[in-house]
């Protein structure tokens, strides 16, 4: 699909999209295009009873003749509460309609309507991005019904009173899309495609934007003594790996940000076995390395002046004769020994390495990890807010306004010694679960005891990194991209110049 800006004056053919506000009489485009058709625009909102809440569509099939073949008009909602996130559920709603259509070509002629705070080229790029987001699709591995799902739309364009502004503030929200169209398609990959040498083959081409890319695999992950790792991964036919992601776009002197992500391609359970239903979807279970890696690509493709790095703790999760039992005890990086009680709760033992090496390594600024970490955080925020554990309040803060103005909203949780203890072992300095109450936090206690003074986030986004239920509009697939927006935010908002 290709996507550019035109000039307000140019000809639009195709489905055209116009916005009415909320209490409002018809934008300019909305005029004109009832003037074309004698008047049939606003015949066919009152016949709708279309008010210009935010959401409502009413589509209207051009006569022959006219270049323009398909009005779409979209509600744009109160002009005080109309934001880039307004702009971007807008143009998704009126592109999700012509996806199922013949229609190939989309334009958008949404003017700058009055009282609202947006700069046009502001509004035209995040017109773009929802049209943009809402244009993903993942199906490669379908062979049968294909003109149920074939995409005829080849042309999107966003109309604009100065073009070379909005090519501007475009730019930055390609990066970042195509950041998360990398994410989703990780995630949405299946298992038997998507194992850990795979990711890291993939990660490497990333080297092409700048990024420099290096990878670890056992025998190097054996001599830097990660065995926690390691034991997660050893009852797989796939070799576990560690990808670390460099971007140097800050001075050269400067700490790094530091991503750290839990990969693991699917989780079993190990010999702690999954139920057939609790097992399926767990090919997602890469979802916060996918993070990670969207993340890097959208900070390297946008120039972002930081220096950032990325970990991923590559792993697959299975039960045969080499594989790790419940009861077994490992020694971590970090020269801690956890007696590992249930291999399901393994992802906590993943980054308990990934983390203790990003920071020996990198001595960041900070380090932030995203995780599908426990079922139990989906019992407590659904699938609506991550979960947000931080032992600095400063980052905690940054992090969920960062998630406020993405949509991609965080909760805060409690983290305290009283929960750490629940992790106290009878053989060895900890054991990898905590018990029946408060999953969620003792499964954050666990990776606190892997942070060595660095100030720390940790996301479990297990209830956000892949949907099964209703589909959000912004989110046309299964998995969803989680992160890479809110980290990209985080940075760009805080910590670049
Ligand atoms: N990957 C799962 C967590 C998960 C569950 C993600 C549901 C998405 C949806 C994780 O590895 C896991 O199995 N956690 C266990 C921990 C328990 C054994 C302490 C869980 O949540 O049941
Ligand atoms: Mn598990
Ligand atoms: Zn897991």
């Amino acid at each position: 699909m290709q996507f550019s800006f035109s000039a307000a004056s140019a000809v639009p053919s195709g489905a055209l999209v116009v916005g009415v506000l909320e209490g409002t009489n018809l934008l300019v485009a909305a005029a004109r295009a009832d003037t074309d058709t004698g008047g049939a625009v606003k015949r066919a909102l009152a016949a709708s009873r279309f008010t210009g809440t935010a959401g409502q569509l009413v589509e209207i099939l051009m006569p022959a003749g006219l270049k323009v073949s398909r009005l779409l008009v979209v509600g744009l909602g109160r002009p005080e509460k109309f934001d880039a996130h307004a702009a971007e559920m807008a143009a998704a709603t009126a592109l999700g309609k012509v996806l199922s259509t013949n229609e190939t070509e989309i334009a958008f002629a949404i003017d700058t309507p009055k009282g609202v705070k947006l700069k046009g080229p502001v509004l035209a790029a995040h017109l773009m991005m929802g049209a943009k987001l809402k244009s993903y699709a993942f199906n490669q591995y379908r062979t049968k019904d294909l003109d149920d799902h074939k995409l005829r739309l080849a042309k999107v364009t966003v109309m604009t009173g100065d073009l070379a502004a909005a090519k501007k503030a475009w730019a930055p929200l390609e990066a970042v899309s195509d950041g998360v169209f990398l994410a989703r398609d990780l995630v949405n990959e299946p298992p038997n495609v998507l194992y850990p040498a795979e990711f890291a083959r993939r990660a490497k081409t990333l080297s092409t934007l700048g990024l420099k890319v290096t990878v670890l695999g056992v025998a190097e992950m054996k001599k830097l003594g990660m065995n926690a790792l390691l034991g997660v991964g050893q009852g797989s036919e796939r070799e576990s790996q560690l990808v670390v992601i460099q971007w140097h776009g800050g001075k050269k002197k400067d700490a790094p940000v530091c991503f750290v992500g839990k990969g693991v391609c699917f989780d079993s359970g190990g010999l702690s076995l999954k139920s057939g239903s609790g097992m399926m979807g767990m090919k997602g279970d890469m979802g916060g390395g996918a993070a990670v890696i969207g993340t890097m690509r959208a900070l390297a493709a946008r120039k972002a002046k930081v220096n950032a790095v990325g970990v991923i703790g590559l792993v697959e999760n299975m039960p045969d004769g080499g594989a790790q039992r419940p009861d077994d005890v490992v020694t971590s990086m970090s020269g801690q020994t956890i007696e590992v009680l249930n291999t399901d709760a393994e992802g906590r033992l993943v980054l308990a390495d990934a983390l203790w090496y990003a920071q020996r390594e990198f001595k960041p600024k900070f380090v932030i990890d995203l995780a599908t970490l426990t079922g139990a955080i989906v019992t407590a925020l659904g699938n609506e807010h991550a979960g947000l554990f931080s032992n600095d309040d400063k980052l905690a803060q940054r992090l969920a306004d960062a998630g406020k103005k993405v949509r991609e909203k965080l909760w805060r949780l409690p983290l305290g010694s009283a929960y750490d203890k629940l992790l106290r072992s009878k053989i060895a300095d900890m054991k990898n679960i905590g018990g029946s109450a408060a999953g969620s936090i003792t499964a954050a206690q666990f990776l606190q005891r892997f942070i060595d003074k660095t100030a720390w986030a940790h996301l479990d986004i297990a209830g956000v990194g892949w949907q099964d239920g209703e589909q959000k509009l912004l989110i046309p697939s299964w998995g969803t991209g989680f992160g890479v927006r809110l980290l990209d935010r985080l940075v760009a908002d805080h910590y670049e110049g």
